[in-house]
């Protein structure tokens, strides 16, 4: 009969097309091609009905039997190819969790702002607050109140940046902060630290840059003598470099001291025996300081008469380059991780 034969050519042909359809889009177009409005079997189906009545029977039921079989082959493949679909999936994005991981890169403190915290911290023990005074500062403050007029020759060694404005210039200590910490606190006793960026403008070389930090220390009050300036210093000295320092003050010379000091300490490396670090002397100098002069309590707010006060500066660089041996001060500034990295 001319009728099953046709279904069984498209059945054959069918079951042998699928076999090689190989993704989603091969399937579909198998779909579309058999079973599909205008597919192949849709086509015999039609077909039928012009069939002689005797014969119906039989070819309807192998019709059907036709269809439901490639609809179930058709099922099957699907599931075998979305099935070797999410196989490939999970073989190529496999996750091999036995790989030693990828350490993330941390960032660290910087070297300066460590030690800056270790002095807020030791200072902070001993009452005083931090105060925090302005990088950009007035000539006035900077120098004229500190007792350095224009004319003074304490100005050749504190040469700066200056604006357009000659009287507003980059600050070269931060002394200045002792005047607006005055001017904020007078009458009232006084005990502060003033933290920050100084900026010369000199020969930058393993010793000097033209920008660094200093840590400025002031405490005005009633009686305040030069004893408590010895006996804080060395309190600092003992916290940061250990019990037993020993501190030397010299006599030294600046324009808002009275009398005006500079203080050695004992050499960390040799213990004062002497070598290359304190330049075979046994003392490393640590800090400018000295009794707040009378003039400069007065430009703060202060009667010199009855309150009395002692100021000191460091050099946070410079206490870190002792503690670590730092032989060049231009690391710090120079961004060089491989040097960053080893505090
Ligand atoms: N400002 C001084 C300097 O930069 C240091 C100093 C501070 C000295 C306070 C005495 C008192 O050299």
């Amino acid at each position: 009969m001319k009728m099953l034969d046709q279904l069984k050519t498209i059945e054959e042909d069918a079951l042998a097309t699928l076999a090689a359809a190989h993704d989603a889009a091969g399937l579909e177009g198998w779909r579309v091609a058999v079973l599909g409005r205008k597919g192949s079997l849709t086509h015999a189906l039609r077909g039928l009905g012009q069939l002689p009545r005797d014969e119906r029977p039989a070819a309807g039921a192998e019709a059907n039997r036709v269809k439901d079989r490639l609809e179930a082959a058709f099922s099957a493949h699907q599931e075998v190819l979305q099935q070797a679909e999410i196989a490939a999936t999970l073989a190529a994005e496999a996750v091999d969790v036995t790989l030693p991981g990828r350490p993330p890169s941390l960032g660290r403190i910087h070297p300066s702002n460590a030690v800056l915290r270790r002095i807020y911290a030791i200072f902070g023990q001993m009452g005083f607050q931090v105060y925090d005074a302005p990088d950009v500062e007035l000539d006035e403050i900077n120098f004229q109140l500190l007792n350095i007029p224009p004319d003074h020759p304490a100005r050749d060694m504190q040469d700066t940046f200056y604006t357009k404005d000659p009287a507003v210039l980059l600050r070269t200590h931060t002394s200045p902060g002792q005047i607006r910490a005055m001017r904020q606190f007078a009458p009232a006793p006084l005990r502060v630290i003033l933290p920050g960026k100084c900026f010369r403008y000199e020969q930058v070389t393993a010793r000097s840059e033209f920008m660094f930090h200093q840590v400025e220390g002031l405490a005005v009050g009633k009686g305040i003598t030069m004893a408590d300036l010895k006996g804080t210093l060395q309190e600092f000295a003992n916290q940061l470099y250990g019990e037993g320092r020993q501190l030397r003050f010299r006599c030294s010379y600046f324009p808002f001291v009275e009398p005006g000091v500079e203080v050695d300490m004992d050499c960390i490396l040799c213990g004062g025996r002497g070598c290359r670090l304190c330049k075979y002397s046994g003392w490393l100098e640590i800090s400018g300081a000295g009794m707040v002069h009378p003039v400069v309590l007065r430009n703060g707010g202060y009667d010199p008469a009855i309150y009395t006060g002692f100021a000191f500066g460091m050099g946070p660089e410079r206490i870190t380059m002792l503690k670590h041996s730092i032989d060049d001060i231009r690391y710090f500034f120079s961004n060089d991780v491989r040097f960053l990295e080893q505090f």
